[in-house]
């Protein structure tokens, strides 16, 4: 053992393989590269510990720094690192005005196509399930993979398990198996991935289901130099759910969609258990309309929450993000007091594969970077870990909605929060497990309450835990015409209502 250990310290050879998994250069630099080219971006120091490593860590570093775009890291530091890229609001902000959720005499007709058109896009394998789950969750601070979390009322199923179900179904109904691209990240994509085989895919077909890492990025300090975790580490984290964009290129998954057809994607993130991994109506008027990125929102709780604003600016549909829209327009009501700007972002998304590729080409994603400060653990000069009490240092993400603004026909369409969002973000208050099975639970209540079963309530709330499978119903519509275990559910009782 301690020979073959031996042997392998030194220069590591060249891997000429190119891992569309873990997304490592074609050409990856050995050490001798790396010793020449890092100082030429003066990221020189991130060696310096090199020499007295052993050879798990000396591969270790290298494949770290083999997976990062140079030229990109010297840019964005001269750009967004040594000083704060100034935000450049459009001049001209307006509210949107987004497709009705029930449509009006006029969209009747419409409507009425684009549910049929979503029917046979499904039906025609054209679309895929795309599911973002590369985040850290620190705010849950659950130990593992956010689509672990146990988080339906009466089961505890698993997120993952919510959305798997949710995706059989809808494959029953088109006749043929939906493919569903999971993007992971290099904290959690072995979990995730085990998890997936430990469950035999929740009944979904393993072949059919593409896994692939997004991008890491390291933190820098204020400076512009890359922050060591340890000797033989970058402090290094996921490069935002906008970087699926990109990972979605680099992985091999839009070449798999191109092979099989696939031509629209109907985007989700792993916190939301209520979200409608498929839409017809949504990807219907999605295609009908010839948008390459769509949209669902839902009218904002209040002027400030702490979700993306959907605005006209300068004519050009975008997002922009609850910190940066002015609190004078966020606050701005009609004279009913209804806000004016009340159009909130969900994350929940349709994308055309043939944008995606486009937002790629040149080699180098068309989205903007993000720059937050934040407390990063890092190693001082001597190795030592210090672990600060401010910022020291600065991370830098991009986000899936600043692709909207350079969609063609981009459309944002109306949806009702209790139908669709209920995010797991935190562990207690706002937008945790308990308000998001509460959530869970006033749904199946009302969705069981619509087709004739009694349900207990205590005040306004439902008195009871209610479940509803996704293989029993996706939408509410579902329900009418089948055959329930209850015609009343008891107060303070629990019901499961099963496949
Ligand atoms: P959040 O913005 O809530 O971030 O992600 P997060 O990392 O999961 O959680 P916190 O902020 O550390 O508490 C929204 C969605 O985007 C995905 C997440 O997995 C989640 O589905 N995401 C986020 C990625 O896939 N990659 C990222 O780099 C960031």
């Amino acid at each position: 053992m301690g020979l073959a250990v031996k042997r392998f310290v030194g220069e590591l050879p060249v891997q000429a393989v190119y891992d569309i998994r873990t997304n490592i250069l074609k050409k990856p630099m050995d050490i001798a590269v790396l010793r020449r080219k890092l100082p030429e971006i003066g990221q020189g120091h991130v060696l310096r510990f090199y020499e007295s490593m052993d050879s798990s860590g000396r591969q270790n570093l290298i494949r770290q720094l083999q997976s990062l775009d140079f030229q990109n890291i010297a840019d964005l530091v001269q750009t967004h690192v040594r000083i704060k890229p100034a935000i450049a609001l459009p001049a001209g902000i307006e509210p949107v005005i987004p497709f009705p959720h029930t449509p009006d005499a006029d969209r009747r007709q419409l409507y009425e196509d684009a549910r049929k058109r979503g029917g046979e896009i499904l039906a025609e394998g054209k679309v895929g399930a795309f599911l973002v789950a590369g985040g850290q969750g620190t705010r849950l601070g659950y130990e593992g993979p956010k689509g672990e979390y146990p988080i339906t009322p009466v089961k505890n199923k698993p997120l993952f398990q919510v959305f798997a179900e949710q995706l059989l179904a809808h494959s029953r109904r088109a006749g043929r198996t939906i493919p569903w691209y999971i993007m992971t990240s290099d904290i959690n994509d072995m979990q995730t991935r085990a998890f997936f085989h430990k469950h035999h895919f929740f009944g979904y077909e393993e072949e059919s289901v593409f896994f692939f890492q997004q991008g890491m990025m390291p933190a820098f300090s204020m400076d512009g130099r890359i922050v060591l975790s340890e000797q033989d580490s970058l402090a290094l984290s996921p490069d935002g759910h906008g970087g699926s964009l990109r990972a979605l290129e680099k992985s091999g998954a839009l070449a798999d969609m191109r092979r099989r057809g696939v031509e629209h994607l109907s985007y989700f993130q792993v916190d939301n258990p209520l979200v409608y991994c498929i839409d017809q109506l949504f990807l219907g008027l999605h295609e009908i309309t010839g948008s390459e990125m769509s949209s669902k929102t839902v009218p904002k709780a209040n002027a400030m929450e702490r979700v993306g604003n959907f605005v006209m600016g300068d004519g050009v549909l975008q997002v922009i993000e609850y910190s940066d829209l002015p609190e004078s327009l966020a606050t701005q009501t009609h004279p009913d007091g209804s806000l004016r700007f009340n159009a909130g972002s969900i994350a929940i998304h349709a994308l055309r594969v043939s944008f995606i590729e486009r937002l790629n080409e040149g080699g180098r994603l068309a989205l903007p970077w993000h720059r937050a400060e934040k407390k990063v653990p890092c190693l001082d000069d001597r190795g030592q870990l210090v672990k600060p009490d401010k910022p020291n240092a600065v991370k830098l993400e991009q986000f899936v909605f600043d692709a909207i603004p350079l969609a063609k026909n981009a459309m944002v369409y109306s949806t009702e929060r209790r139908d669709e969002f209920s995010p797991v973000k935190n562990a207690e208050g706002v937008d945790s497990p308990e308000t998001c099975r509460r959530d869970q639970i006033r749904r199946g209540a009302k969705w069981l309450k619509d087709v004739g079963v009694e349900i207990p309530y205590r005040g306004k709330e439902p008195d009871a835990k209610i479940e509803i499978s996704p293989l029993k119903a996706v939408v509410a519509e579902d329900l009418r015409g089948k055959t329930l275990p209850t015609k009343q559910v008891k107060a303070g009782g629990s019901v499961y209502i099963g496949e």
